[in-house]
């Protein structure tokens, strides 16, 4: 019930490369309907949605080979992130969820430009807005374009979901006594380098007061659990 929602507004920050679930690349229907789910269920609870999604499961500008210009990688990192974002509207529009995809480089004919006063009346009607093109600028990661349409939107936190449980005190791939951690500070983000997320995204958050929680997307529930407020799940840093 809306009385119990913990959060207003939420930034969700969808990885690309998490809903290529087991396929190796591009999108897996099943990973990206579960997500639609969960999104849904959340936004007919009365949370409003944003959401940036990433586009690393098609294409990553900061690894694309030597010989290809940075600028022009991250160029079509930002055209992957759209794909993606489509996907998921029509995803979250079989769950019979209202949306809009707004990019932040021009492409009338598939989507509406980013204009922010726009996305902020979409959000109050109960749409979810999904953000692609990342900020339209080279340099520049999609958990920054998310932490920057969040302080732009006012959001009451950034959710991260990613292939991992939360945060842990070192690279669990490798140390299985790798202990996950509940609670950080900012500081704690960017002095002990936990790679979280790059420092001008987490920068962002901290300078406007945004929380961030990291968490699971794959584990069942907890994206809706997440974003209704559940403060159980993942690693949140404030
Ligand atoms: P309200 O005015 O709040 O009801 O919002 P709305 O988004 O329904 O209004 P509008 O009539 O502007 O949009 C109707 C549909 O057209 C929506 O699905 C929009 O996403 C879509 N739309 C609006 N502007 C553009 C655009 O520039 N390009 C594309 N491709 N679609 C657009």
């Amino acid at each position: 019930p809306p009385s119990k929602l913990q959060y207003r507004r939420v930034m969700l920050k969808l990885s690309g490369e998490a809903l290529q679930g087991g396929m190796g690349f591009g999108v897996d229907p099943k990973v990206l309907t579960a997500v639609a789910r969960e999104v849904g269920t959340a936004a007919k609870q009365g949370v409003e949605v944003a959401v940036v999604v990433g586009g690393g499961n098609y294409f990553r500008g900061a690894s694309a080979w030597d010989g290809l210009e940075r600028a022009t990688a991250d160029y079509v990192g930002m055209l992957a992130t759209c794909m993606n974002a489509l996907m998921l509207q029509s995803a979250l529009e079989k769950q019979g969820v209202a949306t809009r995809v707004q990019t932040a480089i021009e492409m009338k004919e598939i989507a509406e430009p980013y204009i922010r006063r726009r996305a902020i009346r979409h959000l109050e009607k109960g749409r979810v807005v999904i953000f692609g093109a990342g900020t339209g600028a080279p340099f520049f990661s999609t958990d920054t374009a998310a932490a920057l349409r969040g302080a732009e939107l006012d959001v009451d936190v950034f959710m991260k979901a990613t292939k991992v449980d939360g945060v842990f005190d070192c690279d669990p791939a490798k140390n299985p006594d790798a202990k996950m951690l509940k609670r950080l500070q900012y500081s704690d983000v960017m002095i002990q380098n936990l790679r979280v997320m790059d420092e001008t995204a987490i920068t962002l958050c901290k300078e406007n007061d945004i929380p961030v929680v990291v968490f699971n997307l794959y584990t069942p529930g907890n994206i809706m659990r997440a974003l209704c407020g559940d403060l159980n799940v993942g690693t949140t840093i404030c």
